[in-house]
């Protein structure tokens, strides 16, 4: 059984979907908490509403990344999932869970890293985009490549279009990632 912490900065969509495939034992493991940087994530509301720890800090504390890295590492997971979890994360919590911290990334990277990527996708033109599930290292969005999905970019697509078809990929995606890790 493998322990999973999952950071979330905001709808929570991701998470949900992982959440689901546990509960249809389609993973071997659990989620032992979600800890987000917003209070009013809906992500933290899921998390409640199943029973899984919720915590919220506050990242304009000053003490946030230090609270942050004893807290998961008070849970001693096996993996730390971020799903949508907006802020870098710093160079002491990547060594502290080295090829252990997983991110999704709405576009097939390396191609439009950080924000707005699919905005970023749509801007330069691409007949292709997608999805990324990869392991956090030292830089944005740079670690290595565990999964991609491919989603076409149609005509008339606005970033709210496009946003939702690449969403119903990363919901496939992540989840099916984590269960290949869960079997590791
Ligand atoms: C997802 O599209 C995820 O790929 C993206 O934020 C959204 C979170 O949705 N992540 C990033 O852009 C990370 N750079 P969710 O909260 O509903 O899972």
């Amino acid at each position: 059984m493998k322990k999973f912490v999952v950071l979330a900065s905001g709808r929570g969509s991701n998470f949900k979907a992982i959440l689901n495939e546990i509960k249809n034992g389609g993973i071997n493991g659990g989620i032992v908490a979600v800890i987000s940087d917003h209070f009013d994530a809906k992500a933290l509301e899921i998390a409640r509403g199943a029973d899984i720890e919720a915590i919220y800090g506050n990242p304009q504390s000053g003490e946030y990344n230090e609270w942050l890295l004893n807290l998961v590492r008070s849970y001693a997971p096996d993996y730390v999932l971020l799903a949508g979890y907006m802020r870098i994360v710093p160079k002491e919590f990547v060594a502290a869970f080295p090829q252990r911290i997983i991110n999704i990334h709405p576009s097939l990277l390396p191609s439009f890293k950080g924000l707005h990527a699919q905005r970023q996708a749509l801007a330069y033109g691409v007949k292709i985009t997608g999805c990324t599930v990869h392991y956090v290292d030292e830089e944005m969005d740079t670690g290595e490549i565990i999964a991609q999905a491919a989603v076409a970019v149609k005509d008339g697509d606005t970033e709210e279009t496009l946003s939702q078809r690449i969403l119903e990929q990363e919901h496939r995606l992540y989840p099916a990632v984590v269960r290949m890790l869960s079997e590791k």
